[in-house]
This record gives C-alpha cells, structure tokens and sequence, in this order.
C-alpha cells in the first residue's frame, strides 16, 4: 500500500505519520510526501545539491550502496531512474521501507552485504552513488574492484579523509575499534592522495572534487583509456586473454 497522495488531515495522513514514527531510527531529515519530513539527524539535501545528478535521469540505471532511509534513492527514482539498493541491514531496520511505501516509488531493494555482490548477475549501472560507506569498510580496494565492474559510467564517492596526514603521500589512517567517532562500524580513513590513487588503481579517473571538514565527495568516471586494472589483478578477477 502507498500513501503517494496523503494529505494532512486525513485517515492516509495519520497512517503515513504513524508509519514513519515505527522506523527504529532516522538518519536522513527529508520531506517524503509535502509536509511530511523524517525525524533524521541529518539533513543531506546539500550533498545531493554537490552531486549536480541530472534533472532528467530517465532511463538511468542508478546503484545506490548503504542507501541508509534512502534519501538519495527517492531523487534519483523521481528523476526517473531505475534505482537499484544495496545494504546490509534489512529495509524495515531503517527509514528505506516507509519512504518506499510513502513515495509511491519502486526500487530494487537487495538487503546484503556489498562484498557478497555478484557483478555478473547485477549487471552494469550507468551511476554508483557511494556515499558516507568507504570508511565503513575493512577492505576499501575489495570495495572498489566490486564496484568499477558495477560501473559502466559515473562513479560518486563521498567519505570521511584525512585533510592533514602527509600531504603529498598516499596514505590511509587505520582506526582500531571504536576511536572514529565511537562507532565500530568504521576502519579506515585515506588523505585525499590515497583516494585519488585508489580509484585510479580501480579504474577511475578523478573528475571533480568537493570537500568540507573531514569530508572528501569524488565524482569519478569510468577511465576507458586505462586497460589493466590493477586491482581487478589482484584479486584475480582480470579475464583470461588468448
Ligand atoms: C553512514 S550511512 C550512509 C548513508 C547514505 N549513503 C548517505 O550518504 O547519507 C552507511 C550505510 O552503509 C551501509 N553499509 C555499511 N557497510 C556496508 C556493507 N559492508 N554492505 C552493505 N551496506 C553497508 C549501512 O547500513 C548504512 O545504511
């Protein structure tokens, strides 16, 4: 069931209200339908803002990994993109599901774990967003060979860096345990150097950067000019040639 047109005031209005005050925990602030905004601590209307997606993206096959309550995925399907999302945690366990039954909208919704994509079978996306997931990640490289044979365009990485350690030097800073910002989820924060050669080494050619803080948004496309991936080597996923 969809709430597309509840209005305040009605039987719809209070069950779409009701429906977003049972979500456990909010992350995104948006406005779902008019006048109904999420309790979210963050509002990521200026990140959207910084991509510079484009207005019409009819057509568009759109990856979305750890779209979080799905903020990012409802633009891109109002936009008219067919948008795939990829997370760990089940759709009910954040915002994703209300916002899909609250939009109207329909996605792809996968609940796994990003190193358990099978590229072979998701086939190719014409846009990656990757946003707020690298730090997240014991294996950054692993992440991003997965994701450059999911790419076949545009790549958005936005991710927690280290504006300050050694400039100049490709370097990651490990953070043991919960020293990130109290949360367990996070591994690794590079400099800005680290991810720009990371994604090199992935396949990717640095197009635009953006940064604020602690935070580094890379819009990355697909290098066609670049033929061995590195990466794609290492992990012994580079096809056999006759
Ligand atoms: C900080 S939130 C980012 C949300 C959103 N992309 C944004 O930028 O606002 C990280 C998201 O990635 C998901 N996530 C973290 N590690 C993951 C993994 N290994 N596989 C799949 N999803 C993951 C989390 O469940 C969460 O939804």
């Amino acid at each position: 069931m969809t709430y597309q047109v509840a209005t305040p005031g009605s039987a719809d209005w209070a069950k779409a209200q009701d429906m977003v005050s049972r979500v456990p925990h909010w992350h995104h602030k948006f406005e779902i339908v008019p006048g109904l905004v999420t309790p979210g601590s963050y509002d990521p209307q200026f990140m959207l803002d910084k991509l510079q997606l484009p207005a019409d993206m009819t057509g568009v096959r759109a990856l979305d990994i750890g779209p979080s309550d799905g903020f990012f995925s409802m633009h891109m399907a109002r936009r008219g993109a067919h948008v795939t999302a990829i997370d760990y945690r089940a759709k009910d366990a954040h915002g994703f599901g209300a916002m899909e039954a609250l939009s109207g909208l329909t996605f792809e919704y996968m609940q796994m774990n990003l190193y358990d994509i099978d590229p072979s079978s998701l086939g190719e996306f014409d846009v990656v967003l990757f946003l707020g997931v690298l730090y997240h990640l014991p294996d950054m490289m692993r992440a991003l060979d997965l994701i450059s044979r999911l790419c076949r365009t545009r790549l958005f990485v936005e991710t927690q860096y280290e504006p300050d350690l050694t400039p100049g030097v490709a370097v990651a800073r490990y953070y043991e345990a919960r020293t990130l910002a109290g949360d367990i989820t996070n591994f690794w924060a590079p400099n800005r150097e680290c991810l720009q050669a990371m994604l090199r080494d992935a396949g990717f050619r640095v197009d635009r950067e953006d940064d604020w803080g602690a935070r580094l948004l890379v819009d990355a496309s697909v290098d066609v000019q670049q033929e061995q991936k590195k990466v794609r080597m290492a992990y012994g996923l580079m096809p056999k040639r006759g």
